[in-house]
């Protein structure tokens, strides 16, 4: 494994991981707020009876309006702003015409380059009220990505980041999904190095100040093993069982990490209130 200077180094090449200076930081705040704010903007449209289609649709209207472009289009020949992925589809769901029933749990993917800069960020959202076994799900899926990301710093590997969410997915009788990991980006959406979701400290590569990636993990209640569908992109669980995804763009920095693609408005868990803010939290007494 080797590292080059992002600016000197444009197309995907095999072994070499790009580290980015203070300039492509700026960009990918940009991005990474555009695209959190566009999954906020969602936190209201996902509701029983409203297609995916229509969630496609206002990706597409919320990218326009942004400046944006969704990187998803025209992506390898798949043709929709986001990705829609129900229940027991893992990921790469196509957005459809069927509706959003109540008690569906479902991932939305959204992908914005701003100004030639990636924000990637999914997140789970439920459909009016949920069975509890999805709503534990969701919450041991979103605790993976969290603990994903605190495993984020200057010197540790990108197993410290598997480990910690396997430990924490099997730990809760949840599986890790093998079969996708998370991935370098910047000027490109999918670059060096993978980030799996499972794993050993120690493994991987040693993470350096300047590297950008996600982290996204997919979790079963079953077992991990998927399939792809005919449409050659949805991809569900073999035995059916739910399956959750939440995803963040990080980098790693000289101290530790910075999240790109967190909600300005404190929706990153959307099924879940926010945590009040200590300001409104009242006085004892
Ligand atoms: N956004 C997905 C990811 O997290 C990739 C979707 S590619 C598509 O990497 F073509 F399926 F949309
Ligand atoms: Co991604
Ligand atoms: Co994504």
């Amino acid at each position: 494994m080797t590292f080059a200077a992002a600016e000197t180094a444009t197309r995907r090449q095999a072994g070499v991981i790009k580290l980015h200076d203070a300039a492509a930081f700026a960009g990918m705040r940009r991005a990474g707020r555009v695209t959190a704010e566009a999954l906020d903007m969602l936190v209201d449209l996902v509701r029983p009876g409203v297609t995916t289609d229509a969630i496609d649709r206002a990706v597409f209207a919320f990218a326009m309006d942004h400046g944006a472009l969704p990187a998803t289009l025209y992506y390898h020949g798949y043709t929709r702003s986001c990705c829609t992925s129900i229940n027991h589809v893992v990921c790469h769901g196509i957005p459809s015409d069927k509706p959003l029933k109540e008690g569906d749990i479902v991932n939305i993917d959204v992908t914005l380059i701003v100004d030639g800069w990636h924000g990637d960020a999914s997140r789970m959202y439920a459909v009016g009220e949920i069975p509890r076994r999805a709503m534990r799900l969701l919450e041991v899926t979103h605790e993976c990505l969290e603990l994903g990301i605190a495993a984020v710093r200057p010197g540790a590997t990108t197993g410290h980041i598997g480990e910690a969410i396997q430990r924490h997915a099997e730990a809760e009788r949840c599986s890790v999904v093998r079969d996708f990991c998370g991935h370098g980006l910047g000027r490109l959406f999918h670059d060096e190095p993978n980030i799996l979701h499972y794993g050993r400290a120690g493994e991987g590569v040693e993470m350096k100040p300047g590297m950008f990636f996600t982290i996204e993990p997919m979790i079963n209640l079953g077992r991990p093993h998927v399939k792809i569908l005919s449409d050659g992109w949805t991809a569900v669980t073999r035995d059916r069982s739910l399956s959750a995804q939440f995803e963040h763009t990080v980098a790693v920095t000289e101290t530790g990490v910075e999240i790109f693609t967190r909600s300005p408005k404190g929706l990153d868990f959307p099924a879940q209130p926010a945590p009040p803010r200590p300001a409104l939290i009242p006085a004892a007494g």
